[in-house]
């Protein structure tokens, strides 16, 4: 397994191993943000196919609630493993690998998402790599779906952050 940041011709190998929910590419706009340069699209490979993806936030969570209690913490966000290929430690690889380039631009911290409740498996991974709870806050975001309705989501959501002193090692 390899790990790569996001180049404009994997968008479409993204697509089609870990597609979008609804119309509109959700790996398009995560590479627009790294050409923009407030983020970082890695990709995981397994045999030459994208296995999973994370994004590293420069500018961090986009919650108000978050930023106040961290700022300037980079968030790790979108994580995800392509279902057959989960519990292969790929998803602990991506965190690693955006932990060390986020200790090499020297921040004291990064961060990431979980939801309150429903997803205790991904709460006990980011546990265990040493992620702790700081605040909770309210998810927003929004997907087209295929009639081209949009839809509003709002989880409710824990941050936890982790100190990098050891991760660029
Ligand atoms: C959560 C996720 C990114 C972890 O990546 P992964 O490659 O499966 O994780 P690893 O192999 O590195 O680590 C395995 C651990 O991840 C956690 N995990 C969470 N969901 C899991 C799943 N569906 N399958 C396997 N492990 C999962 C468990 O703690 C597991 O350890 P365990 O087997 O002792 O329970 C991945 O399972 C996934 O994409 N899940 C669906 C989307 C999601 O929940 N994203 C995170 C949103 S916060």
């Amino acid at each position: 397994m390899r790990i790569t940041e996001c180049e404009q011709t994997d968008v479409a190998l993204l697509e089609e191993h870990l597609p979008s929910r609804g119309r509109s590419s959700f790996h398009a706009r995560r590479f627009a943000r790294q050409l923009a340069g407030s983020s970082t699209y890695l990709i995981a490979w397994e045999d030459e196919r994208p296995a999973g993806a994370a994004e590293v936030r420069w500018n961090g969570c986009a919650a108000a609630e978050v930023q106040r209690a961290l700022p300037e913490c980079p968030e790790i966000n979108a994580l995800h493993v392509a279902e057959p290929l989960q519990g292969r430690g790929i998803g602990t690889a991506l965190i690693r690998h955006a932990e060390r380039l986020a200790a090499r631009r020297g921040v004291p911290r990064i961060g990431l998402g979980v939801a309150e409740e429903g997803n205790p498996r991904a709460a006990a991974l980011y546990a265990r790599l040493g992620y702790r709870p700081v605040v909770r806050y309210l998810d927003r975001w929004s997907y087209v779906d295929d009639r081209g309705e949009v839809h509003d989501v709002e989880d409710p959501c824990v941050f936890l952050a982790k100190g990098l002193a050891a991760a660029a090692r």
